[in-house]
């Protein structure tokens, strides 16, 4: 369960990021292990694991669907889209820059998937 939750940070959390921009993408999509083959689309969360994992709570979080729950403030986040038809390496990535809720799902009062931001 645990295992899921460092699952989770690593593919979506990143407390200061630099740049934010689409080699901040190209870069923390491979340093983090996303890209054989390309993923088509990554969040990365930044702000603190804290925060994020208070989404799993009444604090900072409320249901949303059956299985999600969705954040009550909104985080800085980036978003990195796939460019390009191959999904072979190297991957070449998109990065926007938002400020939004996040949708995610909970295991054991931690964070385990990320599902979608608005
Ligand atoms: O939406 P889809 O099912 O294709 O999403 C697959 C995965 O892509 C999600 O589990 C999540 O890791 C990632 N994703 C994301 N940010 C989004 C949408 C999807 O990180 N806005």
């Amino acid at each position: 369960q645990d295992e899921r939750y460092r699952h989770f940070l690593d593919q979506h959390y990143d407390p200061k990021p630099h740049g934010q921009n689409d080699r901040y993408c190209n870069t923390m999509m491979r340093r983090r292990g996303l890209t054989s083959p390309c993923k088509d689309i990554n969040t990365f969360i930044h702000g603190t694991s804290d925060n994020i994992k208070a989404v799993c709570e009444d604090e900072n979080g409320k249901p949303y669907g059956t299985n999600f729950r969705i954040s009550k403030s909104r985080f800085q986040v980036t978003t990195c889209k796939h460019i390009g038809g191959s999904p072979r390496p190297p991957c070449r990535y998109r990065a926007t820059r938002e400020f939004r809720y996040i949708v995610i799902a909970c295991e054991h009062g931690l964070p385990v998937h990320f599902d979608e931001s608005f």
